[in-house]
């Protein structure tokens, strides 16, 4: 009796709860404001390459890069290079030197890249017909994918979406079509804004429309947040990162950023037992355990690192001048030791260099759930509500998209749907049956949220 109760009890549980999914799933928004549904950032090496942002799968746009990211760029499966300007002088983030256009081109060749620039030395017009039909020139001749680059990821942005809309003007079966609107709106989606009448004028001559009214205009905290190019933004002040180097926190600082929440995991987890991350290296295999375990051991000892190299070809002089071997075995830059990475080194260094530091860590690879969230959710809701722009990284800007399109919903009161586009609009996908974990925390917290405010409106 007491049996019987129980499973029709359950029949009819299960009858809500597959009714209740196929409601959500008919009622899912699956819109994005991007060319397309994006990738997760970083190709094949998304803890190298998480501040290579996705246009397409064949294009990835960024900044000015150092000699280790165009080899990072190799890692992790780009095959060519190409810089919207001629750089004939160095330049520098701290203290990380930023090669020439030929000295990237030199060390893009020994990755194995192809390497090309756009515009000539003194031409710097570049939101013009001109440098849309150059890069035009240019593209069929590459491997994909490309990792295009200028100096802030900006301008290089709107070349390659007005190069894109060129080609899909010219060709019906291109993929993806894009028009002025959809220009427009992916820039908003990536916190870019072209709404200057130099810029509108070359986008209606290679789309041959008129300027549509009322475009789409991004919300980013601060508007110049670009200066530190690598971040991702979320909402207003919240942005995403992977792991920073220290080298970039005079760069981080002077574009506006003032609170920097690390998701990581510290030196130990909470029942004192060692949980460092690992460390970026140049031609070793990301993703190892840090600790070893019965098949492999230690990750930064050699013989270890011996069996996580990519390209065994590579000359010894790619990792380093005098380097004795042709892989990397420490990265003190992004406050790694003699282990792995050091949630205590960065903390030391940020708050020396002012920052408001919070570790709250997130286990990489980990479940997702509403008490996750809740555990940090207060926190991070006191240091949104300050207004100030927020970098919240981990150590390839995954696990903290999840949290931090949360924080932003639940900060300026916006719905599921919202989350579900932002999340998508980053490259990760979140539905009943795609990242479930984290479609269920959304769901608990969001809903909660329309409950009590409902309630607080009674
Ligand atoms: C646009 O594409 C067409 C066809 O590929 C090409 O002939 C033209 O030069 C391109 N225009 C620009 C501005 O790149
Ligand atoms: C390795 O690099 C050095 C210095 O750049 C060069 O002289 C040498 O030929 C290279 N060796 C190979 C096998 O490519």
């Amino acid at each position: 009796m007491f049996g019987d109760m129980n499973l029709v009890t359950l029949v009819l549980l299960q009858i809500f709860v597959t009714s209740l999914c196929d409601d959500l799933q008919t009622s899912i928004n699956s819109h994005v404001d991007t060319f397309q549904q994006r990738g997760a950032p970083g190709l094949r090496a998304p803890k190298k390459l998480w501040w290579a942002k996705e246009i397409t799968p064949d294009f990835h746009v960024a900044g000015r890069l150092s000699e280790r990211q165009i080899k990072y760029a190799a890692d992790g499966g780009f095959k060519s290079i190409v810089s919207l300007f001629q750089d004939d002088y160095p330049s520098n983030i701290g203290d990380e030197y930023l090669p020439t256009s030929a000295e990237a081109a030199e060390i893009a060749k020994q990755a194995g890249l192809d390497y090309r620039v756009i515009l000539d030395s003194d031409n710097c017009d570049w939101a013009s017909a001109e440098a849309v039909s150059k890069m035009a020139t240019i593209v069929p001749t590459l491997n994909k994918p490309i990792l295009l680059h200028c100096n802030r990821a900006y301008t290089i942005t709107f070349v390659t979406m007005l190069y894109i809309a060129n080609t899909s003007r010219h060709d019906q079966k291109y993929i993806p079509q894009v028009n002025f609107e959809k220009v427009y709106k992916m820039a908003a989606a990536m916190g870019l804004d072209f709404i200057m009448d130099f810029t509108q004028e070359t986008a209606a001559k290679i789309t041959g429309e008129a300027i549509p009214e009322n475009l789409p205009e991004p919300n980013v905290v601060p508007d110049e947040w670009y200066d530190y190019w690598l971040a991702h933004p979320v909402y207003k002040n919240w942005f995403t990162a992977g792991q920073i180097r220290e080298n970039q926190l005079e760069t981080l600082k002077m574009a506006g950023f003032i609170h920097v929440v690390n998701m990581r995991m510290g030196v130990h987890d909470e029942n004192g037992n060692p949980s460092q991350e690992q460390v970026t290296l140049i031609n070793v295999k990301d993703g190892t355990p840090t600790y070893g375990n019965k098949e492999i051991g230690p990750r930064q000892i050699p013989d270890t690192l011996k069996k996580l190299v990519i390209n065994p070809l590579r000359n010894n002089s790619f990792v380093a001048e005098n380097s004795a071997v042709n892989f990397e075995s420490r990265n003190p830059g992004e406050f790694g030791d003699e282990i792995g990475y050091n949630e205590d080194r960065e903390r030391q260094v940020l708050e020396k260099a002012g920052f408001h530091y919070y570790h709250m860590p997130v286990l990489s690879g980990g479940k997702f759930s509403p008490e996750l969230f809740g555990k940090y959710k207060d926190k991070l809701l006191e240091i949104g509500r300050t207004g100030e722009p927020i970098l919240v990284h981990c150590a390839s800007a995954h696990r903290v998209a999840y949290m931090t399109v949360l924080a932003a919903a639940l900060q300026y009161n916006k719905d599921l749907d919202w989350a579900l586009q932002r999340t998508r609009e980053l490259g990760f996908v979140v539905s009943p049956t795609e990242h479930k974990d984290v479609f269920l925390m959304y769901t608990a917290w969001l809903r909660l949220k329309n409950f009590n405010s409902s309630k607080d409106e009674l």
